[in-house]
């Protein structure tokens, strides 16, 4: 089943703009598989959707019966495009074959949402992206509300942290972090997400990273941050160039083979 995953995420994804690149893909597979295998239960939410790359991931790695909270204002206009941002992204899901849950779409500034309000659409969240507003009120919005709706042993990724482009992610994260005074540790960090869970699960989490064979293509680094010892995943910079040049060259089906 994974290898039908890696094409999809090697290959197909590729046809939706986006900001998910294939490592990151990769841990949120060897993140969800090991969920399912525990039986952690949970929905699933996203603060950021734009054209859906994550979101379809999300989609393909779980199938169509789990609940997706999908949370944007989808106000995106781009003056060569005919459709809105929002006809886009339902777009791209028919294009792969994948479906939109529109009873689960949130079309709204995440900062004026209620914690209820995604609880009341997917029950206790178990793995949540933070990828909308970049700026400080956003992430602190936004990680107040993923920690409200969290289940015991979810998950919370933020996108662009570390990202000199974005600096308030960086501080808001770290805010985060401090003020819940130990209660939520870091156990991954790859190029462009923080990967954060409740201190009891860290464990595991931790193992998770250390053990999937998705994951051991890359260098593990184990790196203290605020208190916790994170997995810092990295991805030599030979890998990166072979994978651009197969992209480059139209070779997607052969660009997996740079991650093995
Ligand atoms: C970097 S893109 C997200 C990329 C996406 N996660 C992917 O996988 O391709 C940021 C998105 O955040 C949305 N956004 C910006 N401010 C927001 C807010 N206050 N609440 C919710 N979404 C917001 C934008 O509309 C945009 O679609």
């Amino acid at each position: 089943m994974n290898s039908s995953v890696r094409k999809f995420i090697f290959h197909d994804l590729q046809a939706i703009e986006g900001y998910i690149d294939p490592p990151d893909a990769l841990v949120f597979l060897a993140i969800l598989r090991s969920q399912q295998s525990a039986s952690l239960q949970g929905g699933l939410a996203e603060i950021g959707v734009y054209y859906g790359r994550s979101y379809f991931l999300l989609r393909k790695i779980c199938g169509d019966r789990e609940k997706i909270v999908a949370i944007d204002p989808f106000d995106i206009v781009k003056p060569d495009h005919s459709l809105t941002q929002y006809e886009r992204f339902a777009a791209g899901g028919r294009q792969l074959g994948l479906s939109v849950d529109e009873e689960r779409v949130i079309k709204s500034d995440s900062t004026l949402l209620r914690p209820a309000d995604v609880i009341e659409r997917a029950g206790l969240i178990r793995f949540f992206s933070i990828d909308g507003g970049h700026m400080l009120p956003h992430v602190e919005a936004d990680s107040r509300l993923a920690a409200a709706s969290l289940a015991e042993h979810g998950i919370i990724v933020f996108d662009d942290t570390f990202n000199p482009a974005w600096p308030e992610v960086t501080a808001g994260v770290t805010d985060f972090l401090r003020e819940e005074a130990g209660r939520y540790s870091v156990f991954c960090l790859t190029k462009y997400k923080t990967y954060v869970c409740r201190r009891p699960f860290h464990e595991f989490y931790a193992q998770t990273i250390k053990t999937s064979p998705e994951l051991k293509t890359f260098d593990h680094i184990e790196t203290e941050f605020l208190g916790s010892t994170a997995i810092r995943l990295h991805n030599p910079m030979r890998r990166r160039i072979a994978y651009e040049v197969m992209v480059g060259l139209g070779m997607r089906a052969w660009s997996e083979r740079a991650y093995r």
